[in-house]
């Protein structure tokens, strides 16, 4: 298991922070962060060419911060978009009272490990998804199926989590297809997919 925040040395300083070259400062509305401003360039490139509204479900949500800042973009929009954040730890406790003392459209699911939940627990069937994964490639392996088609898959780490073999088998299965596999690529860490 990748833990969310642990494994990232925060800059406490001003002079630490400002030495860190702009793509590796990892800090959303000041609070530490696992993903940098490439990633979040990627994640907001996505979600503005979609233009219906969507059902984002993110597996593996760490502290959170990252998940309220998608939320919060997306609650920018015309039309009524849903998140809902899941992590087995309960690292996003604070993120999650947070978001709703501001009244932004997420709800965080801590303490909740989606390996134990049936598949079609994933929201209730209707509208277009997001799936968003950030666990590992058992993520994809699991939940992908259960989607419908046209439905989104975004995951995270996709250099790193060893995601590539397990979606291989997927595409050959007929399951996803790859969403504009060059582009992601280029950009940064996400890896984007369609439900065939
Ligand atoms: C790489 S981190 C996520 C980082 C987060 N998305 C962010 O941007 O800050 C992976 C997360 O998956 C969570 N995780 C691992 N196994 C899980 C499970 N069975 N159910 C839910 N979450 C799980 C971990 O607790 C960890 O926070």
């Amino acid at each position: 298991m990748t833990s969310g925040t642990k494994d990232y040395d925060f800059p406490k300083t001003f002079r630490d922070a400002m030495a860190l070259p702009e793509c590796d400062f990892k800090s959303i509305f000041g609070q530490q962060a696992v993903k940098g401003w490439r990633d979040i360039r990627q994640i907001e490139a996505f979600f503005r060419c979609l233009t219906e509204p969507v059902h984002v479900i993110e597996l593996g949500c760490g502290a959170g911060w990252h998940s309220l800042y998608i939320a919060m973009s997306l609650g920018f929009r015309d039309h009524e978009n849903r998140y809902d954040a899941y992590d087995v730890s309960e690292e996003a406790w604070r993120v999650s009272e947070f978001s709703k003392r501001i009244g932004a459209r997420i709800t965080f699911h801590c303490s909740h490990d989606v390996f134990k939940q049936p598949v079609d627990a994933l929201g209730d069937g209707s509208g277009k998804k997001v799936l968003y994964c950030d666990i590992g490639p058992e993520d994809i392996v699991k939940f992908a199926p259960a989607l419908r088609s046209w439905d989104y898959i975004i995951v995270h780490d996709w250099k790193q989590k060893n995601y590539k073999a397990a979606v291989q088998k997927l595409i050959e299965g007929g399951v996803v297809a790859y969403f504009e596999q060059e582009t992601w690529e280029r950009t940064g860490e996400h890896m984007g997919f369609v439900r065939l």
